[in-house]
């Protein structure tokens, strides 16, 4: 296993859209997972997207640890080539960051509740569904997919700004990804 350089904002690997992973048990896939997921910990991170190791596949990584879900953490979930729904129209405010932006925060809005699926690293189907911050992860992360980061959903930058002087400000939590 090894631990990745994380692409920052402003490479071009984060701002295209990522393509499917076709044979999900080829030898490289389980490696990159692996690396990810060594890279995720290194990192402190809840979550990261291949994009963010420069591989611009649709594969993402992440976990919640119950503190953040203020019930069961969720587990260290491996997701190939992701899809995320909302199921209802309700939208929550939250403060993100992001591995690829590194010290820097920012209030996001995002569905509450979502429906996500995928694949496992054995290629077997999952789906659950998710709300609050689990649900807030799993948008983040498929949104590196598609070039999205979270900058672009801030409808209001005021709120963007270095991690400890916006805590300082509002006692923000955030959220590396
Ligand atoms: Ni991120």
């Amino acid at each position: 296993m090894a631990i990745l350089k994380i692409a920052r904002m402003g490479h071009p690997v984060l701002a295209g859209r990522a393509v499917p992973v076709g044979d999900v048990s080829l030898p490289e896939i389980r490696r990159l997972i692996d690396d990810m997921m060594e890279t995720m910990r290194d990192a402190g991170g809840v979550g990261l997207a291949a994009p963010q190791v420069h591989v611009p596949l649709r594969l993402v990584v992440f976990h919640v640890p119950a503190a953040r879900t203020g019930g069961e953490a969720v587990p260290l979930t491996v997701l190939l080539n992701p899809e995320v729904e909302p199921l209802d129209d309700t939208v929550q405010v939250g403060y993100e960051g992001c591995l690829s932006l590194p010290g820097l925060t920012g209030a996001v809005p995002r569905w509450r509740r979502v429906r996500y699926r995928g694949l496992d690293r054995d290629g077997q189907p999952v789906e659950r569904e998710a709300e609050g911050f689990h649900a807030r992860v799993v948008q983040h992360e498929c949104d590196h997919l598609d070039g999205v980061l979270y900058p672009a959903r801030m409808p209001d930058l005021t709120s963007f700004g270095f991690v400890e002087d916006v805590r300082r400000r509002l006692g923000a939590e955030d959220q590396e990804g």
